[in-house]
């Protein structure tokens, strides 16, 4: 639908197209709506009903995520009745949570208890769940059952936007818990090991298993592993890559990666990291310097095209290098060395 749809919220007038959600128009006024199953970037479940509003003529409260703007509705999202609800699903969630947060006592983020404290919550009346153990899942994934609120956007990401649909609710009643499938860890089924489940995890119930703690400093990089370019946020802390976090906003691939990109840093600080160009001397490979090293190539690419002319060198190039570099790498083949055996892997 297009059509404009005029409405109130909070006193506040403002059209939007059909189908927006009232969640959605109240950000265009900059009205903020707590959320916890909500992602702009999955479909809406209206699972944990903390983004409730009141509606004039509606007999309750609907989530603001999941419904969607009418001609001359009036909404309230911050009326006594709405915070009372809030406040009451906040307590219910908390009465399944650990006093003792797992994700805040490892220095991580838990958007519940975040909202537990906007909203004034320090003794819930139904009192706090208990402690569980954490689950290794696979190499990078550990989740702790205690601190998931079954919003359902672990599985969601899986099945929509990594295609994998590996996680879901299992058990009945109060034992429900979003994992894998009939009692296998991650390790065990086809997950990706993307972490894009970890990703959307409001609480921390999913997390990756690097060191705990924040980073001093978040430095954004391309991915170097292949030519889709993703970018992201490699966390620093102490003078070491600690992790990988993702923005909504990077161009290529928002806030979801691969494996390599997500998990694939410790490569940074290995001890046997190549550092410098090595030369082959004899049966040893020498350290050299940039300069010899260069020159070497030089020198011998100058000898093979002296004794057996230009077309006996090809040169392959890649799309882990950046358009100008690949430029460059033609422009040297065709007008250095005179051949055209020129190619790059990503030419199909
Ligand atoms: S890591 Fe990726 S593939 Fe594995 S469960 Fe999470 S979203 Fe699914
Ligand atoms: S593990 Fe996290 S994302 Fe998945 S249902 Fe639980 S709280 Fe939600
Ligand atoms: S954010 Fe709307 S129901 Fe959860």
């Amino acid at each position: 639908m297009s059509n404009t749809v005029t409405l109130l919220i909070n006193g506040e007038q403002i059209g939007v197209a059909g189908g927006t959600t009232i969640l959605q128009a109240a950000r265009l006024l900059d009205i903020d709506i707590p959320t916890l199953c909500h992602d702009d970037e999955l479909e809406d479940r209206a699972q944990c009903r903390l983004c409730v509003v009141e509606i004039d003529g509606r007999p309750r409260l609907e989530p603001a995520c999941a419904t969607q703007v009418a001609e001359g509705m009036t909404v309230s999202t911050d009326s006594e009745t709405t915070l009372a609800a809030r406040r009451m699903t906040l307590e219910l969630l908390l009465s399944e949570h650990p006093q003792s947060c797992p994700t805040r006592a490892r220095g991580g983020e838990c958007n519940l208890c975040d909202y537990a404290d906007d909203y004034g919550i320090r003794a819930p009346a139904f009192g706090y769940g208990s402690e569980t153990e954490d689950i290794r899942e696979n190499s990078f994934i550990s989740r702790n059952a205690a601190a998931c609120i079954l919003c359902s956007k672990c599985a969601r990401a899986c099945e929509q936007v990594q295609g994998v649909g590996e996680l879901g609710f299992m058990g009945r009643g109060i034992g429900v818990t979003a994992r894998p499938a009939v009692g296998k860890t991650l390790e065990q089924t086809e997950c990706e090991m993307c972490g894009n489940c970890v990703v959307v995890c409001p609480t921390g119930a999913l997390r990756a298993t690097g060191p705990p703690g924040r980073a001093d400093a978040k430095v954004r990089t391309t991915c170097g592993y292949c030519g889709v370019g993703c970018q992201f946020d490699l966390n620093v802390r102490a003078g070491r890559v600690v992790g990988v976090t993702t923005e909504p906003d990077n161009p290529v691939n928002g806030k979801w990666l691969c494996v390599k990109g997500r998990f694939g840093y410790e490569f940074i600080h290995h001890p046997e990291r190549l550092t410098a160009p090595l030369i082959r001397r004899g049966d040893r490979l020498e350290p050299a310097s940039w300069d010899e090293a260069l020159g070497a190539v030089a020198s011998r690419l100058a000898e093979i095209k002296a004794a057996n002319g230009p077309d006996a060198i090809g040169f392959m190039s890649s799309s882990r290098c950046t358009n100008e570099e690949n430029y460059l790498v033609q422009k040297l083949a065709r007008a250095v060395i005179g051949t055209n055996n020129v190619d790059q892997c990503a030419r199909t």
